[in-house]
């Protein structure tokens, strides 16, 4: 009877169990390219997953057999509990649907898994979602600018509400999306799942890491959520006229401050990626684009602190050599302009947006226009930049 109760026990788990997967978060674009690009979930319970792809079209997507894509890295399928499928082989500028599937495991020991439930998104009721890959040939295009959301879901929500893959090519994340990353879910509770509803899943986000998320026990993990296409925080993509360059400012203060608790690198960190800028702003795509905008989330200019004073000495010299056209900051809190001669030590304008306000960018291959807006979406101040090479 003993033995018969706790079977019964066993399947009753395992019963649950597989009725509860869940997908957590997500999905949502990261690492979007002309050819790629990654696509990221979580689940509550281990999983194995795949992603089922189908060009755009009318039809069903239950007109054939997908086309499938794993997360193998070394060959075998990952199981956890976050999920991020690569997918590979696109052709640039081009829209594609998907579908996101998770298996949940139940019991993985040796060559034996027990798999439960699958959850996957729903073609059926609800369009599959899409994607368009980035195009360096496409004439004209449009994207936004959010920094220092510091977890104000609100903020975040009035700012991107009206974000769709039609209007929006691409959405940059210019720092402190939270104060500090003491559990993995803070990227999700302070600013993603938010980023997901109103249009992640659809139009591609760009990170560039701000102070605020090199703190706390998660923050070694933020990469993992976040991948790049070379591994980094600091990064390069091309998207229609523009070159985008996106740098990583580290810490504010020296590494050795009391706030950091002997955790901090920051100093050899700057380093490696000047090392890694002075080649990257030689690469040919770099010098042939029409336009080139720097990203960077702490200014280069204009304070004393130590990440500002490194920020200068190590990336202004091969930033002022290299034809930047525009750099967009964060990390003041406030709106500041610094024009093209204001400050000696820098030959490029810098807009250093505030908090409560987002950018609104257009480009051609002639001029880039950007209007900064207030919560309510009306325009602050606008700027254009001309074509300079
Ligand atoms: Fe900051």
């Amino acid at each position: 009877m003993r033995i018969q109760f706790a079977l019964f026990a066993v399947f009753i788990s395992f019963a649950v169990s597989a009725q509860q997967l869940k997908i957590t978060n997500g999905p949502y674009l990261q690492n979007m390219e002309q050819d790629n690009v990654t696509i990221i979930w979580t689940t509550d319970k281990d999983a194995v997953s795949w992603l089922e792809l189908a060009p755009a079209g009318d039809d069903s997507f239950y007109a054939g057999e997908r086309t499938r894509f794993f997360e193998a890295p070394h060959g075998s399928k990952k199981t956890g509990k976050l999920h991020r499928i690569t997918v590979s082989g696109l052709a640039a500028g081009t829209e594609y649907r998907y579908r996101i599937f998770s298996k949940e495991v139940l019991n993985y020991e040796g060559h034996r898994v027990m798999y439960g439930d699958i959850a996957s998104s729903d073609v059926y009721r609800d369009r599959p979602f899409s994607f368009k890959t980035l195009d360096p040939a496409k004439s004209s295009i449009a994207f936004k600018v959010v920094n220092d959301i510091h977890s104000k879901n609100e903020n975040l929500e009035s700012m991107l509400s009206k974000v769709t893959k039609e209007n929006t090519d691409l959405v940059l994340f210019n720092g402190d999306m939270v104060s500090i990353f003491n559990e993995e879910k803070e990227i999700f509770t302070g600013f993603m799942d938010t980023a997901v509803r109103l249009f992640a899943k659809e139009v591609p986000v760009f990170y560039a890491r701000g102070n605020h998320e090199t703190r706390g026990k998660a923050s070694s993990r933020l990469y993992d959520y976040f991948p790049t296409n070379n591994g980094h925080f600091y990064y390069t993509f091309r998207h229609g006229p523009i070159q985008f360059l996106v740098l990583d400012g580290g810490e504010d203060k020296p590494d050795s401050d009391i706030e950091y608790s002997e955790l901090a690198q920051f100093d050899n960190y700057r380093t490696e990626e000047k090392n890694w800028l002075r080649k990257a702003v030689r690469e040919p795509d770099f010098q042939s684009a029409p336009f080139r905008v720097a990203v960077l989330h702490i200014p280069p200019v204009g304070s004393t602190w130590h990440g500002t004073k490194e920020i200068a000495e190590k990336f202004l010299p091969l930033l002022n050599e290299a034809g930047i056209d525009i750099m967009l900051c964060g990390h003041l809190h406030n709106y500041q302009l610094i024009n093209k001669g204001d400050d000696k030590n820098v030959n490029f304008p810098i807009l250093v947006n505030d908090d409560e306000t987002y950018l609104d960018v257009t480009a051609d291959d002639k001029k880039i226009d950007v209007f900064r807006k207030d919560l309510s979406g009306k325009i602050v101040d606008s700027h254009s930049i001309k074509r300079q090479h």
